[in-house]
């Protein structure tokens, strides 16, 4: 089942990521919109238009030449909605890839950068087969690089066969070098899950690519060893096989791409791997200011209690001196008797001395008798 997104966000949210991060089939458009062209194509399908910011791109490319785009996509930001809503040349499917295309018609080129997984690629390349005819098209594939080349993503595992899943989860992350997943790392926030091992037989978008072309030969890959990988999928036998190889191959072979990839992977790891800390860092200041708040109010319980021990230990005082008074009296009486017995004096009483004594006591009232008088 998919989880709610957690109550905090501990990856930017997508259109922040979107900036820190170039992830949009947009990044390849001067090799991609060159290639329609020398295909002389007038119909593409983007699997997956997310929000739009390449269909945007296609619709225009389409408009100029009274082309067609067909976008797929089972949850299409608004964006995207208005934006192919609004386009004379544009049409959106709202389902998965897998139950769009068998009944579409063909198409002389296709972006697949839907639901990057084993079972969904090889069935979407068998579709676009299927419906092509004898002339297989020209197909962009994205994501056949780290890290769903050998790792299955899920958006919607529940629409696949239960045997074509691979364990998954959708709350760690990946990270380059780690089969397993990680706590940090490149995370789906409850977006999409990531398949638990990475690697092994039927895992991963360029698995599936490979598996497909081991029975085709006549099918060739160029990849673009940048922004998540793009897969080129042709036949080397069409008329503008020539072109299309050359075009990419300029961008293939370059191995400055390949690191600078693996850089701006590691280094985007990394961000992520900071921003974790300074997220476990804030829940741990919080914990710290919530244990302080509770000691300033035992503090301030303390010094209640402390206050009301003190007077009683005022009352408890007065009321020793008073017992020690009250016994200190009849041993005066006592020896006042001792004293005056035999004779005819009257010794003092203790209630005599006390009355005598009280207004001497502490705590006791002032005399009246030495107040200044009332005016
Ligand atoms: C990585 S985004 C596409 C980005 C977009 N192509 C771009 O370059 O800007 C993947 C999109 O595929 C959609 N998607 C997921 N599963 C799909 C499926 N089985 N068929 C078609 N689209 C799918 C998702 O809803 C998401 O919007």
């Amino acid at each position: 089942m998919r989880p709610s997104p957690p109550a905090v966000d501990q990856n930017p949210p997508r259109s922040e990521r979107g900036g820190l991060l170039l992830y949009s089939l947009a990044e390849f458009r001067e090799i991609i919109l060159e290639c329609l062209d020398l295909v002389g194509g007038r119909s593409v399908v983007e699997i997956g238009g997310e929000d739009g910011t390449f269909t945007a791109e296609l619709l225009s490319w389409a408009a100029a030449r009274d082309g067609r785009v067909s976008c797929i996509d089972p949850t299409p930001s608004k964006g995207l909605v208005d934006l192919v809503e609004t386009s004379e040349v544009g049409e959106l499917h709202r389902c998965i890839s897998l139950e769009a295309l068998p009944a579409m018609p063909p198409s002389d080129v296709y972006l697949v950068d839907g639901d990057h997984n084993y079972f969904t690629l090889l069935h979407e390349l068998e579709a676009i087969e299927a419906i092509s005819g004898p002339a297989f098209p020209l197909v962009f594939i994205h994501d056949v690089g780290w890290p769903s080349g050998r790792r299955d993503m899920y958006y919607s595992p529940e629409t696949l066969p239960a045997e074509a899943v691979h364990p998954y989860d959708y709350g760690r992350g990946a990270v380059i070098g780690s089969s397993d997943l990680v706590e940090t790392g490149f995370r789906g926030e409850g977006e999409f899950a990531w398949a638990e091992a990475e690697g092994g037989p039927a895992n991963g978008v360029l698995t599936a690519v490979e598996q497909f072309l081991a029975d085709r030969p006549q099918l060739k890959l160029q990849v673009v060893p940048c922004v998540f990988g793009l897969g080129v999928v042709y036949p080397s036998d069409a008329p503008w096989a020539d072109a299309v190889g050359a075009l990419v191959r300029t961008y293939e072979e370059i191995p400055l791409l390949e690191r600078l990839e693996q850089n701006r992977l590691d280094l985007y790891l990394h961000v992520l791997a900071l921003q974790r800390a300074q997220f476990e860092q804030g829940l741990h200041v919080r914990d710290v200011e919530v244990e302080n708040r509770g000691l300033w109010a035992r503090v301030h319980e303390l010094e209640a209690e402390m206050a009301g021990l003190s007077q009683r230990s005022q009352q408890l005082a007065v009321e020793v001196a008073t017992t020690v008074a009250a016994r200190s009296f009849n041993i005066a009486e006592l020896l006042s008797r001792l004293h005056t017995r035999g004779s005819d004096k009257p010794g003092i009483s203790a209630a005599r001395m006390r009355s005598l004594a009280e207004p001497l006591l502490p705590g006791a009232p002032p005399d009246s008798s030495t107040a200044s008088p009332a005016p």
